[in-house]
């Protein structure tokens, strides 16, 4: 495994079930109240430039449970490449701390502080990926299929962060992978050729809803204007309302399909509340599970120095 957990393109596919054999043991372990203190005395800095519920609280909870303990740095509290530059940061973080875990906006700016960092640098986000994110979405369909290689899941709404790292997640394990946009809201192009070349997945991008639906195992939506896009937010609904997740959507699907949204959800835009209250909605597991994957990830990393 690489030093840094940066994008699911970096993993393979045998470090992908490792991570999850590893969950499925130390969440049976927090069930159980068994202790399972892997990483005794190790603090993780959590570098925040946007704001988190799920990421913040599984990764303190999560390194707690390890037997360690967090820090939450607020955006606004460390300034990272405005009020010293992020090489900086790396580097005197690492004298301090055994893993950074940061959410920020440009991805070179997570790739240039694991560079420097001489400790492991986990992504909690970027403008570009959301990798812990779809690792707890694949565990969740897991749970849930018994299987994922080769089930359709198919994400509707904007091509961004949380569609790229489903496609990188494509190009590593076997899926029908749809994602289905407005035009000129595709997800990265360079990833989907990536992914394309990797010749693993089907992987298509689609722009009618309708169709993308059909025969889906999981369907899978996330907000019309991501942290950073607040500007857009009143031009994007009007755009992405044919993209809104409903029961009309989800009947197209089969009929035992789930529903997953990485949250936080805006009720009413891209997901209505009977489709996220409804009983083939997963998306409280999967939040749930943010948390068990993420402690893998960080005992992987840890195990890896
Ligand atoms: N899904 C997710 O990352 O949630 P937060 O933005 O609340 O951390
Ligand atoms: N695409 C969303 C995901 C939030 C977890 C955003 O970047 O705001």
């Amino acid at each position: 495994m690489k030093k840094d957990f940066l994008s699911i393109a970096d993993l393979t596919r045998e470090e992908i079930y490792d991570i999850f054999e590893l969950t499925r043991d130390l969440k049976k372990k927090t069930k159980n109240r068994q202790e399972h203190h892997l990483l005794k005395g190790y603090t993780l800095a959590m570098i925040f430039a946007k704001p988190s519920a799920r990421t913040r609280i599984s990764f303190e909870t999560g390194i707690y449970q390890l037997g360690g303990s967090a820090l939450y740095l607020a955006p606004g509290d460390i300034g990272i490449g405005s009020r010293e530059a992020v090489k900086d940061i790396a580097q005197v973080i690492s004298r301090y701390n055994d893993l950074i875990m940061a959410r920020l906006f440009a991805h070179q700016d997570i790739e240039e502080l694991a560079e420097y960092a001489s400790v492991p640098v986990i992504n909690g986000l970027t403008d570009y990926n959301h990798p812990c994110q779809i690792m707890a979405d694949a565990y969740t369909i897991l749970e849930h299929f018994d299987r994922i290689e080769n089930l359709k899941v198919t994400y509707i709404g904007d091509g961004n962060n949380v569609a790229n790292s489903w496609i990188n997640f494509a190009s590593k394990i076997p899926l029908h992978l749809v994602i289905c946009t407005p035009r000129n809201y595709e997800p990265d192009a360079e990833t989907y050729k990536n992914a394309r070349n990797a010749g693993l997945s089907q992987i298509e991008i689609l722009s009618d809803p309708k169709l993308a639906v059909k025969d889906s195992d999981v369907l899978y939506t996330d907000v019309w204007a991501s942290m950073g896009q607040e500007a857009e937010a009143d031009k994007r609904k009007q755009i992405f309302r044919p993209y809104q997740l409903n029961s009309d959507l989800l009947g197209l699907a089969k009929s035992d399909a789930k529903v997953m949204h990485c949250l936080p959800a805006h009720r009413g835009d891209e997901i209505t509340d009977e489709v996220i209250d409804g009983p083939q909605s997963i998306v409280f597991d999967e939040a749930e599970n943010r948390m068990h994957v993420q402690k893998a990830i960080m005992v992987k990393l840890a195990q890896n120095r």
